[in-house]
């Protein structure tokens, strides 16, 4: 593997999934393979599970790990090509890139989309700018459109908890004060549709995702008919993909909050969530300190997932 940015980078999901198992029992079994490799990550925006896991699975394979906060001590960066820069940003990421290419082996980059240009974000500008000038493999963190170590991860918890082969897993949208990106739930519904389980989207009108993201998924507008037997509940927040209200809050209506209620018409659903989440906003605290909330488990995966990326890139490097 070169660069890892989406499912798409994975040749076979079921061969990943047995891959992540063993790292998962032998988290410290190659700790020859990253020996002398500097693991770069870069980050746009803020993190708490992505920096601290990715840190953790880069230590495990015996790695140098340096972590970059750009807009905590970098110099502030410009990306547009041809800008008279006389403003506030004294560095071009056109040098930025290659620069951070030339201290490292690898390099993780979280760049969330801004909301100003929607062809810019779903184009993945920032993301693709530094596989395109680093020179060297580059896996996301959470790029403008897309979460795939999150999903990696979602998945293999989902393996993980699953009493059936093909579980109903639904992904419901519930009410959060701001405007936030679409990338999980697009990297969620493509994980999904790349498997054999039964995957249900619901949200209010209005929300709809890209369709490319959303796929074979059954879309269902009916909360309460998503929620009917289902083995997963998987909650997050989004805002419009649809123009022209993309990247705006259109909605906090708290009946899609995730509740007992709710919950009570699933086949014991467990709850899923990829964190931070915004208690009885998103869940209630009832559910998120049930037994069936998973969202520890999940969060603990995160290492797993970038663990069995870092190896593969790592392998590939060899
Ligand atoms: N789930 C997730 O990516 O968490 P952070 O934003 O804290 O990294």
């Amino acid at each position: 593997m070169r660069n890892f940015t989406s499912v798409h980078d994975i040749e076979d999901l079921n061969v990943a999934l047995e891959k992540a198992k063993w790292v998962k029992d032998n988290p410290y079994a190659n700790q020859d393979l990253g020996k002398n490799k500097t693991l770069l990550l870069i980050f746009f925006n803020s993190s708490l599970r992505t920096r601290l896991s990715t840190q953790k699975a880069g230590y495990n394979l015996g790695m140098n790990v340096i972590v970059l906060d750009i807009n905590q001590g970098a110099w502030k960066l410009e990306t547009e090509r041809g800008v008279i820069m006389d403003g506030d940003k004294p560095e071009h990421i056109l040098e930025a890139i290659p620069v951070m290419g030339a201290y490292c082996d690898i390099i993780g980059v979280r760049s969330f989309a801004q909301f100003e240009n929607k062809k810019d974000d779903y184009n993945e500008v920032i993301l693709n700018q530094f596989i395109k000038y680093s020179g060297k493999p580059v896996f996301s963190m959470e790029a403008a459109t897309r979460h795939p170590l999150q999903s990696f991860a979602d998945l293999i918890t989902i393996e993980e908890f699953k009493k059936t082969d093909c579980p109903k897993v639904v992904l419901t949208w519930a009410p959060h004060p701001k405007a936030l990106p679409q990338a999980v739930p697009n990297s969620f519904a493509e994980w999904m549709n790349a498997t054999d389980y039964e995957f249900v989207i619901t949200h209010p009108k209005g929300y709809e995702l890209e369709e490319s993201f959303v796929g074979n998924a059954k879309v269902e507008y009916n909360v309460e008919k998503a929620y009917k037997g289902a083995d997963f509940i998987y909650a997050k927040n989004w805002s419009p993909y649809n123009d022209p209200n993309y990247g705006k809050v259109i909605s906090k209506d708290r009946d899609w909050t995730v509740d007992s209620k709710k919950m009570a018409l699933t086949n014991n659903a467990y709850f899923m969530h990829c964190l931070p989440v915004r208690r009885n906003m998103i869940v209630t605290d009832a559910v998120i300190e049930s037994s069936q909330s998973i969202v520890i488990q999940e969060a603990a995966n995160r290492v797993v997932s970038a663990q069995t990326v870092l190896k593969e890139i790592l392998l590939g490097l060899a």
